[in-house]
C-alpha cells in the first residue's frame, strides 16, 4: 500500500475507534438522563463504526509494529444535548473533510481496495449525521428520539431505520447481513 493513504487508513481505524468509544459513553449518559432511544442510537451507532474500525484494520494487515495515528477526536463529554453535538461535530468533519480528502488520495494512487474501505464509511456517515441531527432536536425539546428499529450492516456498518432491506445500498449484501438494535 502507498504511504500516504496507508498514513490515512491508521488514522482512519484511530478515528473510528474513538468514535466507537466515545458513543458507548455517550450512551451511558442517556440512559442516565432517561433518553432510551438516543441511548439505542448511540449503541447502534457505536457498532457501525465498529464495523467501519474493522474493515480499516483489516486493510492494513501486511503491516508489522507500532505506528501514530492522527485522528481527530472530540474530547470534552458532559450532557446528552452537548455529547450529540460532539457526535454531529464528528460526523460532519468525516463527511466533509476526512473521508472525501482520504477517498481522492486513494484514489489518485490506485488503492482500489482502500478507497472502497473509506467509501463505505463515508456513505454510512452521512445516515448518522441525519440520526444524530434528529436526536438532537428532540433533545433539545427535552424529549426523546422516535425511533423505528436500528439496522446496521455487519459488513460495511450501513446505518439504517426501519427494516433492514433485501440488499445493502452499500455494499449489496444481503439482509441477513443486518443486525437490529430495538
Ligand atoms: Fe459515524
Ligand atoms: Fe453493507
Amino acid at each position: 500500500m502507498k504511504q500516504i493513504t496507508e498514513q490515512h487508513m491508521i488514522n482512519a481505524f484511530g478515528g473510528e475507534s474513538m468514535a466507537n468509544m466515545r458513543y458507548r459513553h455517550f450512551a451511558v449518559q442517556a440512559e442516565k438522563e432517561k433518553f432510551p432511544n438516543v441511548a439505542r442510537l448511540f449503541i447502534a451507532v457505536a457498532h457501525a463504526e465498529y464495523i467501519h474500525a474493522g474493515d480499516h484494520y483489516r486493510e492494513l494487515k501486511h503491516l508489522d509494529g507500532g505506528f501514530v495515528a492522527n485522528s481527530m477526536g472530540a474530547f470534552g463529554p458532559g450532557d446528552t444535548l452537548k455529547n450529540l453535538g460532539l457526535a454531529i461535530a464528528g460526523e460532519q468533519f468525516e463527511i466533509d473533510e476526512m473521508y472525501p480528502v482520504y477517498m481522492e488520495v486513494a484514489q489518485f494512487q490506485g488503492e482500489n481496495s482502500a478507497y472502497r474501505s473509506f467509501d463505505w464509511s463515508y456513505q454510512t456517515e452521512k445516515q448518522h449525521l441525519a440520526l444524530f441531527q434528529r436526536a438532537k432536536e428532540a433533545v433539545t425539546g427535552g424529549s426523546d428520539v422516535n425511533l423505528d428499529t436500528i439496522q446496521v450492516c455487519e459488513v460495511c456498518g450501513y446505518t439504517l431505520e426501519g427494516e433492514a432491506p433485501d440488499q445493502c445500498p452499500v455494499c449489496k449484501n444481503g439482509k441477513e447481513k443486518f443486525t437490529a438494535f430495538d
